[in-house]
């Protein structure tokens, strides 16, 4: 994949009329700001995200983007689909389609879909390394007993991926229903692992990712997310307790 980053003085000569020669004394005199701070070298990086300035003017505004959405059923997980609905056409947002989705949901599976423009954001979500939980409540065909507890945290043997499910936290609320957090996402796993007993999942809703709940968003309603729900998941670290 191409790099979204450059030097500083590479980034300033190929943006604007100064030479490559120049920025040293540009940044001398105090003329580029860096995410509003004067640059102080030429070896400075330029990220996708940061924000420069020369001479009061911008020379690149692409600030990231976050945004939660309550997904309902019939809708697709996918950024363009020719006969549903997809979840971006649910969002209102002028820079939309520069989004992809963290974490798929299922055609029939309601609830919490998180996109961005910042795949490094997202894939600190995404990666079974960062422990973060995504949270289903579940709702199954038959009732359910303790031997779930312990066969879903000792995890699961998927033959397909030729792989063993990393140890998940089921909370029986009633006969039918529970709440499962698991830490990774493979493909429908939540059904899957349902399966392991034969039990069907009949409906299946995700109410959080990390700290990140939907918190009374309406279905099918969408909002930017706050700067502590992003900063949620750039501190989060892996918690010792959750044993592999
Ligand atoms: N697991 C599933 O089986 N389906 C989803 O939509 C999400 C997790």
């Amino acid at each position: 994949m191409k790099s979204k980053v450059s030097r500083l003085d590479r980034f300033v000569s190929q943006n604007s009329v100064f030479p490559i020669s120049d920025v040293r004394l540009l940044i001398a005199q105090k003329r580029i700001l860096l995410d509003g701070r004067a640059a102080h070298s030429v070896q400075q990086r330029v990220g996708e995200f940061t924000h420069v300035v020369l001479d009061g003017a911008c020379l690149k505004d692409n600030a990231p983007v976050y945004i939660m959405l309550n997904k309902p059923k019939g809708v697709v997980s996918a950024t363009k689909d020719l006969r549903h609905t997809t979840v971006i056409d649910l969002i209102e947002h002028p820079r939309k389609d520069e989004l992809h989705i963290v974490g798929r949901l299922d055609f029939n599976t309601t609830g919490l879909v998180l996109l961005t423009n910042d795949g490094a954001w997202s894939r600190k979500i995404s990666l079974p390394e960062t422990k973060l939980a995504k949270t289903y409540e579940v709702t199954l065909a038959k009732a359910l007993n303790d031997e779930y507890l312990a066969v879903f945290r000792e995890g699961l043997y998927f033959a397909y991926e030729g792989i063993t499910t990393k140890p998940a936290q089921l909370e029986i609320l009633s006969s039918h229903t529970a709440r499962l957090s698991l830490i990774e996402g493979k493909y429908h796993q939540v059904k899957r692992m349902f399966g392991f007993f034969q039990n069907e999942v009949l409906g299946l809703h995700r109410v959080s990712v990390g700290d990140i709940g939907l918190d009374g968003l309406e279905e099918g309603q969408s909002r930017l997310l706050t700067s502590r729900e992003v900063m949620s998941v750039r501190s989060h670290s892996a918690p010792a307790h959750v044993a592999e």
